[in-house]
């Protein structure tokens, strides 16, 4: 399958956000961060990762998701930003054997990776569009071996309508920026996301942490099955 990189990589490459990005995560009376712990304990929960898993992160970012992980058999760490990169390595140090790589999250996959038992991935994919999140739910398929699972917690709708609702009532509330992120930002429509998934051949379960934040489990349901 033919990898490209993602259209905004370089607009939402964290580097310059990297410094404050962990105080400001904290600020979970912000309705964008709201749940932002909860998620990421969840995922890595649900993620089911053991001593010997091979564990892909897309969007590492400052390793708040992989410093929950207390071990596996490899992980590799997938951002476009440095400066993320170089806060998310001191938290990783319990982790043997992992490794980063800054690069898109769409073009990793053109790498020699191999396969993986699980992939996991917080508040990263809705920085794609939802025809690039369709390649990648078909690139993480490919790549994830017969029983292994995606985990994701994001930013997401349920669909079209949810969105626009959701830009009134924060309009309404005078919160302009939640209203302009829903609106500049990709959150994932939830319903085209399972329906990708499916078609891929996923089973997928999903959990509301929040107004504007979703869980996501993707788990190969009836064995291998590659797409083109
Ligand atoms: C909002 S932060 C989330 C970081 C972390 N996963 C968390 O939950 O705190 C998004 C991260 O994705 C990275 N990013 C955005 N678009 C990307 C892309 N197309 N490829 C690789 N990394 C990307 C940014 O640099 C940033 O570190």
């Amino acid at each position: 399958m033919e990898t490209t990189r993602s259209a905004n990589a370089d607009i939402f490459n964290h580097d310059a956000e990297a410094a404050g990005y962990d105080i400001d995560v904290r600020n979970e009376a912000d309705p964008i961060r709201t749940g932002y712990r909860d998620v990421l304990r969840w995922v890595v929960e649900q993620a089911h990762i053991t001593p010997s898993s091979r564990v892909l992160e897309l969007g590492s970012g400052t390793g708040n998701l992989s410093e929950l992980i207390t071990s596996c058999g490899e992980l590799i760490s997938v951002d476009i930003s440095e400066n993320m990169e170089a806060i998310a390595r001191r938290k990783v140090r319990h982790l043997a054997n992992r490794r980063f790589i800054k690069t898109d999250i769409l073009e990793v996959f053109s790498h020699e990776l191999g396969e993986f038992d699980v992939v996991i991935s917080t508040y990263t994919v809705h920085h794609l569009t939802d025809q690039e999140k369709r390649a990648l739910f078909a690139l993480v398929f490919n790549h994830l071996v017969p029983t292994g699972a995606a985990v994701f917690g994001d930013l997401m709708l349920q669909n079209g309508s949810e969105k626009e609702e959701k830009i009134q009532q924060y309009l309404t509330k005078g919160d302009r920026a939640t209203a302009e992120g829903i609106r500049d930002e990709f959150f994932w429509s939830l319903d085209t996301a399972i329906a990708d998934l499916q078609r891929l051949g996923f089973k997928v379960n999903t959990k509301r942490f929040s107004d504007l934040s979703y869980g996501v489990i993707a788990r190969k349901a009836n064995g291998f099955k590659k797409t083109d």
